[in-house]
């Protein structure tokens, strides 16, 4: 799917999807980079759309990781399954429905980009702690977002938050990483 194609998905579904443009390479960089190659991770992917976070975590992730994504509009699925990648698992149902999948402490990293700003009060408190409850001690959730509007509700749900801001997307973007600290 090209920026064209996911523009016009994005105007269909303007409210889920919460963008204009796919994550630019710049910001997809500042969103994983921090992420281990050199050893087997589980790893979650929340709102992948048509799979550009996706596509670059595979590129990244050891051969013995996972990755499994949460994705509700069913023409950017429908672009996820045609990843040929035994690690990637596409699950068509919305992130608030993590622990249906996993179990406490067995992830590693949450990667959102879901349009917090967008998704109402309680399905996105909802995602924020299965998100905390699915991570593993010293795993984190990278998100990126438009806009600070939740940075309350982050620093709220971890003991640890960082933000990082880069102009270099379409519109710029905040990256937060957050984690639990050692337990
Ligand atoms: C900004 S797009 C992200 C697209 C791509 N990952 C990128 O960074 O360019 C947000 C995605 O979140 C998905 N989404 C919104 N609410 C969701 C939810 N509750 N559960 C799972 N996916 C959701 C939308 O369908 C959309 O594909």
């Amino acid at each position: 799917m090209n920026n064209w194609n996911f523009f016009r998905e994005a105007l269909k579904n303007f409210r889920s999807t919460g963008a204009i443009a796919r994550a630019s390479p710049v910001l997809i960089k500042h969103l994983i980079g921090s992420i281990p190659s050199d050893r087997p991770l589980t790893v979650v992917e929340l709102g992948p759309g048509e799979g550009c976070v996706t596509r670059a975590l595979l590129g990244t992730l050891h051969p013995r990781s996972t990755l499994t994504a949460f994705e509700i509009n069913a023409a950017f699925v429908e672009r996820l399954q045609l990843i040929a990648d035994e690690r990637l698992r596409v699950i068509p149902i919305g992130a608030d429905r993590l622990t249906d999948h996993f179990s406490p402490g067995s992830v590693d990293f949450v990667v959102s980009s879901l349009p917090l700003s967008m998704i109402d009060q309680s399905v996105k408190q909802r995602i924020i702690r299965q998100s905390q409850q699915v991570l593993a001690p010293g795993g984190e959730y990278l998100q990126y977002q438009y806009a600070l509007q939740d940075y309350g509700l982050l620093k709220d749900s971890f003991s640890h938050v960082s933000v990082r801001f880069t102009l270099a997307n379409l519109p710029p973007a905040f990256v937060y990483s957050c984690s639990l600290g050692l337990v």
